[in-house]
């Protein structure tokens, strides 16, 4: 019996002792109709490409379905995928429920916009579909936590697209770390010094031919489409109804590696978060412009897990020579974009510079060691659906909703202190004040600096400071506040609510 049959038999088995059923039909499961994995892929925009891409060179698949509510991008890749390796079109649909439907489906991998997330997961895994699932997994950490129930319940697959976890070089670079390599390691920043121009102001800009802009809303609110954004694709990132700004576009690739090499495996136990959405005003030379976005462009977050601790800092700016002696030192460069992560060892440094590149230092900064090579994430995920060993899976649900967490939790502190703004003053004496790994009076010190070298009028446009959260990891609660409590979730619309953890 070949290994593929033995992974339709287990579907079968494993669903019907789940009791699911298919979404609307109840029809009984039938057998894909060919010996491969048959796929839909959810969402076809930029990142949806690259899901094509890499199935189109696994021949263990078929792309049955491309879903997207954008018919033009949609159509688009279906004839790229019939004229390329694939030579049969898929199907378009512009509802995924429809290509869930299907029981020749096998495997949902989607890369809609973040609020879509969660909710195409569940139902995907509602429906008996493994799924990967692009990172951040949710949109707020109730629906981390739904997916994470829904995996186990139905005994679905499911990979967050988180790559790194994949690449040998960072694998290597990890290994090493956990041997030893550079002595104790406590603490680890990650970065995101990624220069982002402003995305214009609000304003009424039609939403494009072809858009089914109700099923693009979805789980989100359903806004006057006039008053939008001037990119309707890609710049959603940058509004938090829908995106969770750098720090949930990046950021979990770097908060994942953060809590991986640390070998951290829970939520913090509190969390502080600053910054702001600034120097935009300056970049058009009017301050009465607003920009369309309201995530932060300047952001810090502290997430302190008692015996260790992580940093996230997002740039949005222009990344100029600045009080960044360390790291410059550190990434080899005073200028230009930083992503990456920094791990802080008693004995050295490792430095995560790439997907496929990491680096270790001695104290005096000497290079001691370097790791390198990038995996197939993937082919990880085909593996496992096809030999059913969850182990085996590099990114499952947990870990996508602890990574994916790090940046809800840090947006939430950031969010409830938006209207508290401060003076440069008022912010060190704040930060100096709560404890952690980090020194966060310099790490605030670099911010302002940052700030300022991008002529930054910290007094007409002053930084939000966050208040000081205490999280109860296990219960995903802030005793202590339930304003913060509150925001764990999000109010859904009708016909698309993320149904909580117990109710999947
Ligand atoms: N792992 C990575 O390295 C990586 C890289 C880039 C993007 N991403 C992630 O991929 C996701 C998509 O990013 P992008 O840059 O491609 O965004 P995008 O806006 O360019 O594309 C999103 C696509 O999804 C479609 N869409 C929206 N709602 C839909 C729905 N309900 N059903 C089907 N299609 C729907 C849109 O029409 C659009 O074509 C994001 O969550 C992003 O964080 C991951």
């Amino acid at each position: 019996m070949s290994k593929r049959i033995d992974r339709r038999t287990f579907v079968g088995q494993s669903l019907a002792a789940a009791g699911v059923m298919t979404l609307a039909s109840g029809a009984a499961r039938s057998v894909a109709p060919n010996d491969k994995i048959g796929i839909a892929v959810v969402g076809a925009g930029g990142r949806g490409g690259s899901h094509i891409g890499a199935w189109l060179k696994d021949s263990r698949t078929e792309i049955l379905y491309v879903v997207d509510v954008d018919e033009k991008s949609g159509n688009k890749r279906c004839d790229m995928i019939a004229g390329e390796q694939q030579g049969k079109r898929p199907t378009f649909v512009t509802d995924m429920r429809r290509a869930f439907d299907d029981d020749s489906v096998n495997a949902v991998s989607t890369a809609t916009p973040n609020h879509w997330h969660a909710l195409c997961g569940v139902w995907a895994m509602q429906a008996g579909k493994d799924t990967y699932i692009e990172k951040p997994i949710c949109h707020n950490i109730a629906e981390g936590s739904a997916l994470v129930a829904a995996s186990k319940k139905y005994k679905r697959v499911c990979q967050t697209g988180t790559q790194c976890r994949s690449s040998p070089a960072i694998i290597d670079a990890v290994k090493f770390m956990n041997d030893g390599g550079i002595g104790e390691v406590n603490f680890a920043r990650g970065l995101c010094y990624k220069r982002r121009k402003s995305i214009g102001s609000l304003g009424d800009y039609p939403i494009p031919k072809g858009v089914d802009f109700d099923l693009w809303s979805g789980p989100a609110q359903f806004t006057d489409p006039k008053n939008t954004r001037g990119r309707f694709h890609y710049d959603w990132h940058w509004q938090r109804m829908y995106g969770n700004g750098d720090s949930g576009n990046q950021g979990p690739h770097q908060t994942d590696i953060a809590r991986w090499g640390l070998g951290i495996d829970s939520h913090p136990v509190s969390i502080i978060s600053y910054g702001g959405r600034l120097g935009y005003q300056a970049e058009r030379k009017n301050d009465k412009y607003v920009d369309a976005g309201d995530t932060a462009n300047t952001q810090v977050s502290v997430y302190d897990y008692g015996d260790k601790c992580i940093v996230f800092e997002t740039r949005g700016l222009e990344i100029k020579p600045s009080a960044d002696d360390e790291l410059n030192r550190l990434f080899g460069s005073s200028k230009g974009n930083k992503i990456g992560v920094v791990f802080y060892g008693s004995e050295g440094y490792v430095v995560q510079k790439s997907y496929t590149k990491c680096v270790a230092f001695d104290k005096e900064f000497n290079e001691i060691k370097s790791f390198g090579g990038g995996g197939n994430h993937f082919g990880n995920f085909l593996d496992v659906c096809e030999s059913r060993n969850m182990d085996d899976l590099k990114a499952d649900a947990r870990e996508g909703h602890l990574s994916a967490g790090l940046s809800h939790l840090g947006n939430i502190s950031y969010y409830l202190g938006e209207d508290n703004k401060v003076s440069p003053q008022q912010a060190v004496e704040i930060i100096s004040g709560v404890k952690s790994l980090d020194d966060n009076k310099k790490s605030l010190e670099r911010t302002l600096r940052h700030l300022e070298d991008n002529n930054v009028d910290l007094n007409k446009y002053p930084i939000s400071m966050g208040p000081h959260l205490k999280f109860d990891p296990q219960k995903e609660v802030f005793p202590d506040s339930p304003q913060a409590t509150a925001m764990i979730t999000r109010d859904y619309r009708e016909g698309f609510v993320c149904p909580r953890a117990a109710d999947v």
